[in-house]
């Protein structure tokens, strides 16, 4: 997708070194950060330099190439396995991440103790990861934007659009799509407390792709839809069970409680990639939970252009908690958008479409 008219990834493996957009620095400042090695890499995975489900198991397959590339040829295969172990920890919740980083480890296995070959291999997945989370956004693009009528006002928590894949998007594709096909299309976004996606990114993205767009307090959602001003919800996910209930960046699970009381359809979108098989249902999907001080404190620009850490409004001393992620059953989803078309979220549905 274009920033002022430019093309550019998400993430990117250029040589030994991992292009990143630099996302806390948005929307007030575009930067390409630069990953120099798999540590590296992992610790902006770990701090949201780069976050979104896609973009960082695109990331993480990114790291494991960049680990081939860096291992010694006496201990290669424990080096790899090491910085799998390091790059698996920096996130839990995104199945992506796993997925990324198991991809490369498999190539890499593959060649045996062809080591030159085990390094290319390791470069190819990684590209391919990248690749084909492109492709699988833009497909998700085209089977969701019909359900996109002329006109719609539509509802999108966190940042589910390019910045968090390494192109197009998945809950912000369909409006893309639609959008590019001449519907007019506007969507309220949530601000997404308390890291801020829906305002900083996801405003960023539909102001650069020219889609009207106004950003909403999260609690605003629920008398929205009450309203009838919202008529669709489209959503990413960041795990899927077997049984289709669904995570999702904290506060989803509040506003498809508030979609299904209100009649609004609330879809989500997501390549196949982020279904977890091994996940039966969503009770057994780990959620992160972060720092309180990200509910505690924020950064922003200040009147006179100092960009600071400022506390918000909690006193001093005030115990915060910050679950990051929350489960949305099954039976509040109206489909799952994919990149093989829109299925049920129920168990046949995802078992229709998972990888392998
Ligand atoms: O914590 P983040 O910013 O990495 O959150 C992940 C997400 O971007 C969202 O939960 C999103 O809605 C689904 S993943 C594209």
């Amino acid at each position: 997708m274009n920033i002022e008219g430019v093309h550019h990834r998400t993430v990117r493996l250029d040589g030994r070194t991992v292009l990143l957009i630099d996302q806390p620095l948005l929307p007030h400042q575009f930067r390409i950060a630069e990953m120099g090695d798999h540590r590296a890499t992992a610790e902006a995975i770990r701090t949201m330099v780069v976050r979104g489900a896609g973009a960082i198991g695109a990331t993480g397959a990114c790291g494991m190439a960049q680990a081939a590339l860096e291992a010694p040829e006496i201990g290669f295969h424990d080096y790899v396995s090491a910085a799998a172990n390091f790059l698996r920890e920096t996130r839990p919740t995104a199945q992506n991440l796993f997925y990324g980083i198991n991809t490369v480890l498999e190539a890499i296995a593959a060649q045996g103790d062809h080591l030159a070959a085990a390094r290319e291999a390791a470069v190819a997945a990684a590209n391919a990861v990248c690749d084909d989370d492109a492709a699988c956004c833009e497909a998700i693009g085209q089977h969701g934007k019909g359900l996109i009528l002329d006109g719609m006002q539509v509802n999108t928590h966190c940042n589910a659009g390019w910045l968090a894949f390494v192109d197009w998007g998945s809950a912000l594709s369909p409006i893309y799509a639609a959008h590019r096909d001449g519907r007019r299309v506007h969507v309220w976004v949530d601000e997404t407390r308390p890291r801020g996606q829906g305002a900083m990114l996801t405003a960023f993205e539909l102001g650069q792709e020219g889609v009207d767009h106004s950003v909403i307090a999260d609690n605003a959602t629920g008398w929205l839809m009450k309203q009838g001003r919202i008529q669709l919800t489209i959503v990413g996910s960041d795990r899927i069970a077997a049984n289709g209930d669904v995570a999702n960046k904290i506060g989803t699970y509040s506003s498809a409680v508030c979609a299904k009381a209100n009649g609004v359809p609330f879809y989500v979108a997501a390549p196949t990639t982020t279904i977890d098989p091994n996940c039966p249902t969503g009770g057994d999907i780990p959620i992160e939970e972060r720092s309180g001080d990200e509910v505690g404190f924020t950064w922003g620009w200040s009147d006179d252009g100092v960009f600071a850490r400022v506390r918000t409004i909690p006193p001093k001393g005030t115990r915060c908690r910050n679950p990051a992620f929350d489960v949305t059953p099954a039976e509040l989803i109206a489909g799952i958008i994919t990149e093989k078309g829109i299925v049920p979220a129920s168990r046949e549905g995802i078992a229709s479409v998972a990888r392998r």
